[in-house]
Formats: C-alpha cells, structure tokens, sequence
C-alpha cells in the first residue's frame, strides 16, 4: 500500500500543497524551518489523528485560517481516498465519501510507523508515551482494541467522578468496577500477548544498530500484577481518601532493560536513542508481518543524527520496504542526506511552505 496523493489545505505553513507520490524513497530536502517535518506530521496525522509532535489539532492549523485540512488517495489492492478537516467548531472525517462513525473502522487504514528525535523520550519520558505506544500498535493490529480502550477510558472517568463525589454510591460503583474490570482486564491481555513478540523484533533491531553486543530485554510492568478485581478491592479504602482509581491499565508501564539493567536508570544517551530506534524498528516490522505489507516510514531527520553503524542497520528496514513496494518518506537538510541511499531516490525541495520536485 502507499499513499499516491496527498493534499495539505492550511495545514501549518502550507496554505496549499497537491502532490502525487510514487512507491518507494521520497527524501524531502530543504534548510530548517521550511516544512519537511510538516509534510510527515501531516501523513502521521491521517494515520493516527494524532500529531507525532504531541501537540493538539488547533496547533497544526495554519496561523489566521480557521481550520485544516488533509487528504490523500491510497493505493493498495484498492484504492481510497480519506478527507480529514479539523476545525474549533467541526471535525470531518471520510473514506471515499462516506463519513467515519467507527474510529476502530478507520484506524489502521493507513499504517504508518515515525522515527523522529521525540522518540527518546520513550525510554526517558513518563509511562503515559509508553502507554500510548503499546495501545497505538494494539489499536492499528488488534481489531476490538480500541472498542475496550475507548470503554475503559469512558468508564474510569465516570468511576473517578463518583469516587470525588461526597457519599459515594456503593451500588453505583460496583457497577462501574465491574466494568471496568471486564474493559480493562481485555487490554491488560492484549498488552501481555504483544510484549513477547515486539520483545525479540526489538532485540534483533537493537543489534544491528548498536556498536556492543548487549542484550535487549522488555517487560510489560502491568499495575495489576494478579488478578485485576481483587486488587482493586484490596484498595478501596485508600482510593476513596485519594478519589481515584489507582490500579488498571492507566497505570501500566514497560520497562527497557540491556543486559539486565533498566535503560532509563543506567543506559547512556546514546544507548537510549538505539533502543528507542529499535523499538520503533520493531513496530514496523511487527506490522509488516503481522498485515502483510509495510507500513509507510516517516523518517524525520534521525539518519543525520545517526553515527554510521546505527545508519547501516535502519538500511536493511528500508530496503525491504522498497522490495515490497512500500514507501519510505524522510526529512533531512541538503547537507546531511544519506548518499548511500542513492538508488530509486525521489528527491522533493521544500521551501516556505512549497513542495516541488528535485531532481
Ligand atoms: N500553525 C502554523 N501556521 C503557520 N506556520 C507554522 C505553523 N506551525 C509551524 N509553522 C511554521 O512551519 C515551519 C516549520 O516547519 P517544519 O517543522 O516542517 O520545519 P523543517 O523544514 O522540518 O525544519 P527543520 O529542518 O528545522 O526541522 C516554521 O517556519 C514554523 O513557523
Ligand atoms: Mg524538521
């Protein structure tokens, strides 16, 4: 699958923008501040609807205008086409015209798979960014995933807001724990079952970028260990003198360890910026085996942060997706490109919010 058609309407610094893409390596050059990054941000975005800069919508609409707008053609065994306008006042969301109902009908629709620098933040930063890489990749392989997700979500915020009331209800708030349990102990499975298959994707990636041989090791570090009831009803008390739930899968973590030591206390910077590419590695060849076809890369810069023999090892992820037809979307200013990736290259020049073709 690839996306043979984007159009950008008010999104950032491009008032407009119409391009067709072929399979295969598109390097989008350009000096800083120009909008390479913003053209992934923008595949990202019909991907996930989300930004990869964890920003909000209003932040992508271009300054003065009152909302954005995003839309590509796909082409696959079929073909379509998505339409996304956001504005304060509306969201519009739709495949070849008809409007999105389901979010779990539309996601995973177009699988596309980030590397860029706020990646590290996935070993550095809190359990929240780990939560959301585990849940996105869930969301974009696991069909009822995002269903029990968005029901869990639902669901502990009504359980919350009873629990700040003053007299909390006990009928009331067996029933929504009991729910919440049901919800909730479906994503703790669902995120048991992916560990051990990322787990030795990420090992192997780690490997072929980092210069030592250590050992790569995941841990899913669920907050209930056992069984996710009775730990529930073992703090009761205390969540009714803090007025939270405390214990589920919005307190969950995964834990990165090389050669048995946690990354996030004792790795280097260099050796957390490896195991975050691995894992980004491991998600895109998770889903290549798991859907069949590779996931677009959206690749922001990191190959000019990249010493020489991490650049090597990011090289056989992207052959393979050249071999499958698949397509490779990276960002770098005209200094720093990476000549080795010479053959079947589509060079894009970015300027001021304009995209047009090198040469
Ligand atoms: N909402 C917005 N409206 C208009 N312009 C915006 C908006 N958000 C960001 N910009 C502009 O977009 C430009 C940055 O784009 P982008 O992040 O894609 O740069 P880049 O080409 O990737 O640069 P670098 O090489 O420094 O990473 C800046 O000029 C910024 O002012
Ligand atoms: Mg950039």
């Amino acid at each position: 699958m690839h996306l043979s058609y984007l159009r950008l309407r008010d999104f950032r610094n491009y008032q407009q923008a119409d391009q067709a893409f072929e399979p295969g390596f598109h390097l989008l050059l350009g000096q800083n501040a120009q909008g390479k990054t913003n053209v992934l941000e923008a595949i990202y975005l019909l991907a996930t609807l989300r930004s990869f800069r964890g920003v909000g919508a209003s932040q992508m609409v271009r300054h003065g205008a009152k909302g954005l707008f995003v839309g590509a053609e796909l082409r696959g065994q079929q073909r379509c086409r998505i339409r996304y306008y956001w504005s304060s006042q509306q969201r519009r969301l739709s495949v070849d015209q008809e409007p999105v109902k389901r979010l779990e009908d539309y996601l995973g629709l177009l699988r596309a798979v980030v590397f860029c620098t706020e990646d590290l933040q996935l070993i550095k930063g809190s359990p929240k960014g780990r939560r959301r890489f585990m849940d996105l990749l869930l969301a974009q392989t696991e069909p009822t995933y995002l269903h029990s997700l968005q029901q869990y979500v639902r669901l502990l915020r009504s359980r919350n807001a009873l629990l700040k009331q003053a007299r909390v209800d006990a009928g009331s708030l067996e029933a929504f724990t009991s729910q919440l349990v049901l919800h909730g102990q479906s994503l703790i499975d669902a995120r048991v079952r992916l560990i051990p298959r990322l787990a030795p994707l990420a090992q192997a990636a780690y490997r072929r970028i980092a210069p030592d041989a250590e050992t790569l090791s995941m841990e899913y570090a669920p907050s209930a260990r056992e069984d996710f009831a009775s730990e529930l009803r073992r703090v009761a008390i205390r969540e009714k003198m803090v007025k939270s739930t405390l214990i589920g899968p919005h307190r969950d973590d995964c834990l990165f360890k090389l050669n048995n030591q946690f990354v996030c206390d004792y790795g280097s910077e260099g050796q957390k910026r490896s195991v975050a590419i691995a894992l980004k590695m491991a998600q895109a060849e998770l889903l290549t085996h798991q859907m069949g076809v590779p996931p677009i890369l959206l690749i922001d810069d990191v190959m000019g942060e990249l010493d020489r023999q991490r650049r090597s090892g990011l090289l056989p992820l992207l052959e393979r997706a050249h071999h499958a037809n698949g397509q490779v979307f990276m960002t770098c200013t005209e200094e720093n490109w990476p000549r080795e990736l010479g053959r079947r290259l589509y060079r894009w020049h970015v300027q001021s919010g304009q995209l047009s073709k090198g040469h």
